[in-house]
C-alpha cells in the first residue's frame, strides 16, 4: 500500500527520504518517486518498480536539499508506470504533492481544472489533481491553498505538498488515511507510518481526521478543520528499531513465526496479573454496559477474520452470548442489526484497513460499543474505538500475518473469560483451568517450532502439489481457514479450505490421487469424525497429512504424514495447531521459490474498499 514520508531540515533530505521509503517497503508498492526543491524549481524523479530503481536515477544528482517528500504508490487509478508514480507536480512543476487514498470525485476536478483553467495532464491517476487544485489556489501562501484544495476533494486522503517559493516548509492534510509527524532536532519528519521515522525520532504527534500540519524544521504545527491551532500530545514509540530487521533469519515470516511464543506471553503479561486477575486498563467499559450487551459481533478481514471465526466459539462457550462474525466488506451492505446493546468487536493487525473501519464507523453509528484488537498502536481503528485490546505481538512486516493472528486469539480468550466471569456465567474452576491452559501456550509453541526441519520436509515432498485441501471440525475448522490462506497467499498454490463434515456435500469429487489433503483432527470430542473423513479421502487416492495431539499415534496408520502438537485443552488448540501450518506454508513457498515476503499482488496494509 502507499507509503510518504516528508524530511525538513539543513541538508541530505534525498538520502532520509529514500530511507524512510525503503522501511516502507513492507507495505508494498509498485513505484516509488521524491521531490526537492532546488535552486527555485522543484525537481521530481520517480520509478516504476522497486525503490532501487529510483536511487539508480536519482545516484547521479547531486541534489543536496534541505526538504523534500517522497512516496511508493500501489496502484489504485491507472496502471503502475512512470508517469502515475508520486509525487506529482502542477503544469510547471512549483508544486508538488503525495497522496496516499482514494479522490472519489476526482474525475468531476479533472474536468473543471481542464475546461476552466486548461490544465493538461500528465498521469492517469486520482491524485494529480490535487497538485493542480493547491496551484490554481496558490498566491505564496501554501497552507491556505492546501485547505481550499481541501475543500474541494471528496475521498480518503493523507497528502503533503511543497511549493517551489517556500523551500523551508511541507504542509500536509489528512482525511481517513494515516499521518504522523515526528519530532526531530533540527529537522522534522512526516509519515504515513512510523517505522519510516524510527530510525531518526521516537517522539510523534499523531495527525487526526481533517487536520492540516505545517512542518519547518524548528516547528511542527497542527491545525483542526477551522483553522485553530491544536495542542497535541507527543507519542513516545517505544519499538526497538531492530524489531523491524530480520535478525539472521531468511525473511521476516520465519522471524515473526518464531517471533510467536514472545508476543503470546507479552500478549498474557499486559493482561493477567499474578493472581489471574484480567486487568482491563485504558478500557473505559463498565462491567454494567458489558452486562447489558445481548449480542457480539466480530468483524474484519483475512486472517483477522479467521481469528474472529476462533473468537465467535470461544467467547459463546465461555461467555454464553450469541456471536457473529462477519468479513468487514460485507458487513455494511447487509443491514446488520446493530444498537445500543450491541458490542462490536474489530480485529485488525494494522489498524488501517478500510473496509473493517468503516464497518466500525457503521456500527458506532448506530449506538454499538466499539471494542477492538489492533496491534498497530495510535492505527486509525484504534483510535476510533471506544476500548483497545493492543495485541503485543509488535511491528509484523511479512505480508503474510502470523504472529498477529495468535496474539489475535489470545485476545479473544482473554475477552472470552473476562466475559463469561463478569456475566456470572463461567464457574471459577473453568476460568482458572482456561487460563492454565492459556499460560501453558508459549512453552508448547516453541515446542512445535523445533519441528521445523520435518515440516521443511514436507513441504519439499509435497511442494509440487496443485491444488491442497485443509479440512477440520469444530475450532479446527476456522484453523483450517487459515492453514488454506496462509498456503494459497505466499505459495499461489491453489487452496481451499471446508468443514470436513461438508466434504461428502460436493467437495469429495475432486478427491483424487493428485489432491493433498491437510486433515486437523486436534479436538478429542470429534476425533473419530475426522478419522472418517481422513479415510473417506485416502481411499478416492488423495495424500493426507494428519495434524493431531500428542499420543494419537493411531493417525499414522491411516494418513500419509503425521503432525502432532503438544497435548493441551482442546478450546486453546488453535493457537497450536496453525503453528504447523505457518511453517509448511512458508517452507512450501520457499521451494517454489516465491517472494515470500511480499507475495505478488498483496499488500500489509489495504486501504483502499
Ligand atoms: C493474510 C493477511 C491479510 C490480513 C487482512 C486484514 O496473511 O495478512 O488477510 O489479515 O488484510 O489486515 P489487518 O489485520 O491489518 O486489518
Amino acid at each position: 500500500m502507499c507509503g510518504i514520508v516528508g524530511f525538513v531540515g539543513e541538508s541530505h533530505a534525498k538520502e532520509r527520504i529514500v530511507d524512510g521509503l525503503k522501511r516502507l517497503e513492507y507495505r508494498g508498492y509498485d513505484s516509488a518517486g521524491i521531490a526537492l526543491p532546488i535552486g527555485g524549481k522543484i525537481q521530481i524523479r520517480k520509478h516504476v518498480g522497486e525503490i532501487r530503481n529510483l536511487e539508480q536515477i536519482i545516484a547521479d544528482d547531486n541534489f543536496d536539499a534541505p526538504m523534500g517528500i517522497g512516496h511508493t504508490r500501489w496502484a489504485t487509478h491507472g496502471a503502475p508506470s512512470d508517469v502515475n508514480a508520486h509525487p506529482h507536480g502542477n503544469q510547471d512543476d512549483s508544486i508538488a504533492i503525495v497522496h496516499n487514498g482514494i479522490i472519489e470525485n476526482y474525475q468531476e476536478i479533472r474536468e473543471w481544472l481542464a475546461r476552466e483553467y486548461g490544465v493538461q495532464f500528465k498521469s492517469e491517476t486520482d491524485s494529480e489533481v490535487i497538485a493542480h487544485l493547491i496551484s490554481i489556489y496558490y498566491d505564496g501562501d501554501l497552507l491556505s491553498a492546501v485547505n481550499k484544495a481541501v475543500e474541494d476533494m471528496r475521498g480518503a486522503y493523507a497528502v503533503c505538498a511543497i511549493a517551489a517559493d517556500e523551500p523551508d516548509r511541507i504542509v500536509a492534510v489528512r482525511k481517513d488515511a494515516p499521518l504522523v509527524a515526528g519530532i526531530g532536532r533540527g529537522c522534522n519528519f512526516i509519515a504515513s507510518d512510523i517505522p519510516a521515522l524510527l530510525k531518526y525520532v521516537r517522539e510523534v504527534y499523531f495527525i487526526e481526521n481533517n487536520e492540516t500540519v505545517v512542518l519547518t524544521r524548528d516547528d511542527i504545527t497542527i491545525y483542526n478543520e477551522k483553522g485553530n491551532r491544536v495542542n497535541r500530545e507527543v507519542f513516545h514509540v517505544s519499538w526497538d528499531a531492530d524489531a523491524a530487521e530480520k535478525e539472521g533469519y531468511d525473511h521476516f515470516m520465519i522471524k515473526e513465526i518464531h517471533e510467536q511464543p514472545k508476543g503470546i506471553r507479552e500478549t498474557l503479561l499486559r493482561r493477567v496479573d499474578e493472581e489471574g486477575r484480567i486487568n482491563l486498563d485504558g478500557i473505559a467499559m463498565t462491567r454494567e454496559g458489558l452486562e447489558s450487551f445481548n449480542k457480539v459481533y466480530i468483524v474484519a478481514c483475512g486472517t483477522a477474520y479467521h481469528a474472529g471465526l476462533v473468537g465467535k466459539s470461544v467467547i459463546e462457550r465461555l461467555a454464553k452470548i450469541p456471536v457473529e462474525v462477519d468479513v468487514a466488506s460485507e458487513f455494511r451492505y447487509r443491514d446488520p442489526f446493530v444498537d445500543e446493546n450491541t458490542l462490536f468487536i474489530a480485529i485488525s493487525q494494522s489498524g488501517e484497513t478500510l473496509d473493517t473501519l468503516a464497518a466500525l464507523r457503521e456500527a458506532k453509528a448506530k449506538g454499538a460499543r466499539i471494542l477492538s484488537v489492533v496491534n498497530v498502536v495510535g492505527s486509525s481503528v484504534a483510535r476510533e474505538s471506544d476500548d483497545v485490546f493492543y495485541t503485543w505481538a509488535g511491528p509484523e512486516i511479512a505480508v503474510a500475518s502470523t504472529k498477529a493472528y495468535t496474539t489475535q486469539l489470545i485476545c479473544m480468550y482473554l475477552i472470552a473469560l473476562y466475559m463469561g466471569q463478569t456475566k456470572g456465567v463461567l464457574l471459577q474452576k473453568e476460568y482458572d483451568r482456561i487460563l492454565n491452559e492459556l499460560r501453558a501456550l508459549p512453552e508448547k509453541v516453541e515446542k512445535i517450532l523445533t519441528q521445523e526441519e520435518q515440516l521443511a520436509f514436507l513441504a519439499k515432498k509435497y511442494h509440487h502439489k496443485e491444488h491442497v485441501f485443509f479440512i477440520g471440525r469444530g475450532l479446527d475448522c476456522g484453523v483450517s481457514y487459515e492453514g488454506s490462506l496462509k498456503l494459497k497467499e505466499i505459495s499461489y498454490i491453489h487452496s481451499f479450505a471446508i468443514a470436513a463434515g461438508e466434504l461428502k456435500h460436493g467437495t469429495i469429487a475432486l478427491m483424487d490421487p493428485d489432491a493433498l489433503v491437510v486433515a486437523l483432527a486436534t479436538q478429542d470430542s470429534l476425533y473419530e469424525k475426522m478419522v472418517s473423513n481422513i479415510v473417506e479421502v485416502t481411499a478416492r487416492g488423495a495424500r493426507v497429512i494428519g495434524l493431531a495431539k500428542d499420543g494419537r499415534n493411531e493417525i499414522e496408520q491411516i494418513a500419509d504424514e503425521a503432525v502432532y502438537i503438544p497435548e493441551c485443552a482442546d478450546e486453546v488448540t488453535p493457537v497450536l495447531t496453525v503453528i504447523p501450518l505457518q511453517i509448511f506454508a512458508y517452507y512450501v513457498a520457499k521451494e517454489r521459490g516465491c517472494n515470500i515476503d511480499k507475495p505478488k499482488n498483496l499488500a500489509k496494509s489495504v486501504t483502499v474498499e
